[in-house]
């Protein structure tokens, strides 16, 4: 059931991508970011749909912000792959945007597919002028220098750091690097609908930690022909981690409890939030 609508959002904003970067001129930026935006589990564009769905929202509407989200999402994977990041050559099982082109244009790729989440979500059809403006902040203040971006920066700081980051630190770290985006995706649909986002935020707060650490352990479980980008890589490049912490046992521990407290969290939804609690037990079972 989950996994069939999981499918289902990501064929629509698939769609979405494709009509939207078809209409610009052909150019190596524009290539780039195509790539960058296809495939991908597309989970941060369900939260939005799923949110709204909960919140009475058109589809029509919410298909904006869910592939916004995603261009955000994509541009900072472009980035987090750069040499000067983590220097990976494989993304979604496809070479990396430096890879395929060069360095320049990966860079200029996610710039613009950051300020295309932007468009995105003050499209006209994705509310009225306080609805975009709301949107709009609170998803500059998600992935900016308070957020993802100080996520980022505080795990390549990690790399380099003489003493071990204490858990207190580990989870700042993920909140901002993961944790913020997830929760803007999951409030989305209470922000369209002008509503409480505080169940919500709840759910996806906890969503967002159990995601990444489930992230680092695919990195030392997985798969790589599964998982579509290179494993064993946390270690080596001395990340801070759940799992350089703690251990595999205890990260697994700690991921079912965030899971757990997930689903709690959604309780002022009765069963309307079912897709969304079996997204909470999705992301830690998940392969890639
Ligand atoms: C990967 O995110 C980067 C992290 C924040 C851990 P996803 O695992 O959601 O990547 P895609 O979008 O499915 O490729
Ligand atoms: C990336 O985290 C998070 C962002 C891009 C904001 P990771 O570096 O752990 O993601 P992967 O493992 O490369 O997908
Ligand atoms: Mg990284
Ligand atoms: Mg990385
Ligand atoms: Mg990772």
């Amino acid at each position: 059931m989950f996994r069939k609508r999981l499918t289902e959002c990501a064929g629509q904003i698939q769609t979405h991508f494709d009509r939207t970067l078809s209409k610009l001129d052909s150019l190596p930026v524009v290539d780039a970011m195509a790539h960058a935006t296809n495939g991908g589990k597309r989970l941060r564009g369900f939260l939005v749909l799923e949110s709204a769905r909960l919140h009475g929202i058109d589809p029509i509407s919410a298909i904006w912000p869910a592939t916004g989200i995603e261009a955000l999402h994509a541009y900072s994977l472009v980035h987090d792959d750069l040499p000067c990041m983590d220097d990976d050559d494989l993304r979604r099982g496809e070479p990396t945007v430096h890879k395929a082109w060069d360095e320049a244009t990966a860079v200029l790729a996610g710039d613009a597919l950051q300020t295309l989440a932007f468009e995105m979500v003050t499209r006209v059809e994705v509310g009225n002028g306080d609805v975009r403006a709301d949107l709009a902040l609170s998803l500059a203040k998600a992935s900016g220098v308070k957020g993802m971006v100080l996520g980022q920066a505080l795990d390549i700081a990690a790399e380099t750091s003489a003493i071990p980051l204490s858990l207190e630190k580990i989870t700042t770290l993920q909140q901002g690097k993961t944790g913020a985006l997830i929760e803007w995706s999951a409030t989305a649909g209470a922000r369209m609908a002008q509503s409480d986002i505080t169940a919500l935020s709840h759910y996806s707060q906890s969503l967002g930690l159990a995601f990444q650490i489930a992230d680092d352990i695919l990195d030392v479980e997985g798969d790589a022909e599964i998982v579509g980008k290179a494993t064993g890589k946390d270690a080596e490049a001395g990340k801070a981690t759940f799992v350089s912490l703690l251990g595999l046992d205890e990260a697994k521990r700690r991921a079912s409890e965030l899971v757990e407290s997930a689903s709690d969290a959604l309780s002022v939804y009765g069963n309307d939030a079912k897709a969304l609690r079996e997204a909470a037990a999705f992301v830690i079972t998940r392969k890639n």
